[in-house]
């Protein structure tokens, strides 16, 4: 039964990095801001910590890993106090820790921050207040806040984080506390989401709604830039120019706590996809400078590595498999390197002989999965450095791997994997630039405009996942149907793969990729009348191809689901059932946007037939054993 989608709220369409909770009033704040992170715990974190003001002094508490480390803590050295903040950390500068984790203070200890989101020039910003003698103690891009907080504090704390928001780039959600103002809570937000939740005598934030449901429904989404002050009797929030608002409009929340968490979604699959968008722009901030279109250097190869290169292995399992298999066609055609593709369980029974001139590169989301750690391992057993694309700051494979490129997707919970594809692809895509400017393979004028393009994939991507109940009345009139198949050629057939793995995974609906031109070698025989065929056409020059290979199922009775680009009109329109435009940009980044129709495709189907889509039988989100 297809299940509708619940509206999108503004505070959840935002990647979930961290959690935030803080709480003032009359009650007791530490079991509050306990009970608050446990319900954040479904996010993903590796480390929670909280700051109280305690008789008139600031005190911080908190531990890497489960939050029953830090509730062990707090049994030994007991809180109390009506303010305080809360964090649970999913780590993204410097590795999970006791120290890396939040609250961070100022050098004083008077100020105490938690933080969702990333301070784009926290290194610049370290050096200045370094300068002015501050000592950093984590390897955060948060500490920067508290110290600059401190740093224009001149009695008013709300005038001091004004001043320091404005020395500030990037994204954040925040919660301040000072040890002088033991009955105010701060919080400010921009491009991370931050709640408000309003009670009678007890004000709360969070960085989701599931985290203070139990205590208010009343809540308040603060907008980019606004300032909030609660105290226990009330909430005074301030517009970017110091001016009070006195028009707010509270939201009242009717949802249970299991679509909270889904930020009002029947499935995390589904936030996740809306979610993508996001994770694209997060991921190109974070390796790239808009401003001047040049690609950062950390985790990259160097210069002189690069040109060195002769050959590329990747190496993955599952979904990251298959984001190589499209890295493969990009790095190809960018460095024009010669680029093996391996499934992580065979390579590591069939070691290449590695040398100097090979990049050894292995894809994973969660870094823990076995097989793609054991292939690493025989692969530094040989002596090749080793790089890794993984989602997850800390884990195995980030620490075992020379160099790392951190996908900025943020946690994810869903078993079928899908923004964190997406922003694989786009640093497969990123590196295939880097090699082939410091190999001299492409000028920096071409790099530039292909990164101009890249920059302008979140605004498609969003107008993409926008199509969405399109997708879910399509799936409800094909749901019942036995099998599916996926053609293209090309990148296309590499995207193919996925999109059959994502409709087997969730919806147990048999589904083969094929490349289009091998269908007459065999595959065809399996063509009937009526039988799926999704025929993947983004690829400019492949398209006359695709449109014969289209011609030739559907003359065996085949109903063919064509996607294309918007520019390239409306000629398949014609010869196939149904054409799903997506908009148009440089074939190399078509699978970025080509691949949400058919993780939507896969999700309807799934929810169609009434599937667990977060949990489909028998699959494991981190695959730990071989
Ligand atoms: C499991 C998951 C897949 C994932 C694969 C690789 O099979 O169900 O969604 O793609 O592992 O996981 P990794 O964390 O290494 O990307």
């Amino acid at each position: 039964m297809p299940v509708k989608p619940v509206a999108r709220i503004e505070s959840s369409e935002e990647l979930n990095m961290c959690g935030i909770v803080g709480t003032v009033g009359k009650a007791d704040a530490t079991p509050i801001l306990l009970e608050g992170l446990s319900r954040l715990e479904y996010r993903g974190y590796d480390s929670a910590g909280v700051a109280v003001v305690q008789d008139g002094k600031l005190c911080v508490e908190k531990a890497k890993g489960r939050l029953d480390n830090l509730r062990g803590r707090l049994k030994e050295r007991p809180l109390g106090g009506t303010l305080g903040i809360g964090h649970t950390r999913w780590a993204t500068h410097g590795e999970p820790s006791d120290v890396n984790s939040h609250p961070h203070t100022d050098v004083k200890g008077e100020i105490a921050v938690v933080h969702n989101g990333i301070i784009e020039n926290y290194a610049q910003l370290k050096r200045f207040l370094e300068r002015e003698g501050c000592a950093f103690v984590s390897s955060t891009d948060t500490e920067v806040i508290a110290h600059l907080i401190n740093y224009y504090d001149k009695g008013d704390i709300r005038r001091a984080i004004e001043q320091a928001l404005h020395r500030i780039e990037g994204s954040y959600a925040l919660g301040i506390i000072c040890q002088r103002e033991p009955d105010t809570l701060y919080c400010v937000r921009k491009d991370s989401p931050l709640v408000v939740g309003l009670g009678e005598e007890q004000q709360f934030i969070a960085s989701d709604i599931p985290a203070i449901l139990s205590h208010t429904r009343d809540v308040y989404f603060l907008n980019d830039r606004e300032i909030a002050v609660l105290k226990a009797d009330g909430v005074a929030v301030y517009d970017a120019y110091g001016r009070r608002r006195t028009d707010l409009q509270p939201f009242h929340v009717d949802w249970d706590v299991a679509s909270a968490e889904k930020g009002g979604y029947p499935h995390f699959m589904l936030k996740e996809i809306m979610e993508e968008p996001r994770a694209l722009s997060e991921t190109l901030r974070s390796h790239v400078d808009l401003t001047s279109l040049t690609i950062q250097q950390e985790g990259m190869p160097d210069a002189e590595e690069a040109r060195a290169l002769e050959r590329v292995f990747i190496v993955a399992c599952g979904t990251a498999y298959h984001a190589g298999v499209v890295g493969k066609y990009a790095l190809e055609q960018l460095t024009g390197l010669s680029v093996t593709v391996d499934i992580a369980s065979e390579y590591r029974y069939r070691p290449q002989k590695l040398g100097k001139g090979d990049l050894f590169l292995v894809i994973s989301q969660s870094g823990e999965t076995a097989d793609t750690l054991a292939a690493l391992r025989e692969a530094k057993r040989q002596g090749a450095k080793v790089a890794a694309i993984t989602n997850v700051v800390g884990s195995s494979v980030a620490r075992e791997a020379d160099r790392v490129l951190y996908t900025w997707a943020g946690p994810e919970i869903a078993v079928a994997s899908t923004k964190a594809y997406i922003t694989q692809l786009l640093l497969l895509t990123l590196l295939g630039v880097d090699l082939a400017l410091k190999r001299g393979e492409m000028d920096e004028k071409a790099a530039r405009e292909l990164l101009r393009e890249m920059q302008a994939l979140p605004e498609k991507a969003q107008k993409t996942v926008e199509t969405h109940e399109r997708m879910q009345r399509f799936a409800a009139r094909h749901f019942d149907l036995r099998h599916v198949f996926y053609i293209g050629r090309g990148m296309d057939w590499a995207l193919a793969m996925e999109a059959s793995l994502k409709l087997k995974e969730i919806s147990y609906i048999f589904s083969e990729a094929y490349a289009a031109g091998e269908l007459k070698h065999g595959t065809i025989a399996l063509i009937e009348p009526g039988t799926l065929v999704v025929a993947l056409c983004t690829q400019s020059a492949l398209l006359e191809k695709m449109r014969s290979n289209i011609k030739e199922v559907r003359a065996r009775g085949a109903s063919v689901l064509c996607v294309q680009r918007e520019s390239d009109g409306k000629a398949e329109a014609d010869i196939a059932d149904k054409t799903w435009f997506i908009p148009d940009a440089p074939d190399l980044l078509m699978p970025m946007l080509a691949v949400i129709p058919m993780q939507l495709l896969a999700y309807y189907m799934a929810v169609s037939k009434g599937c667990d889509v977060d949990k489909p039988r028998n699959l494991a989100k981190s695959v730990t054993v071989e």
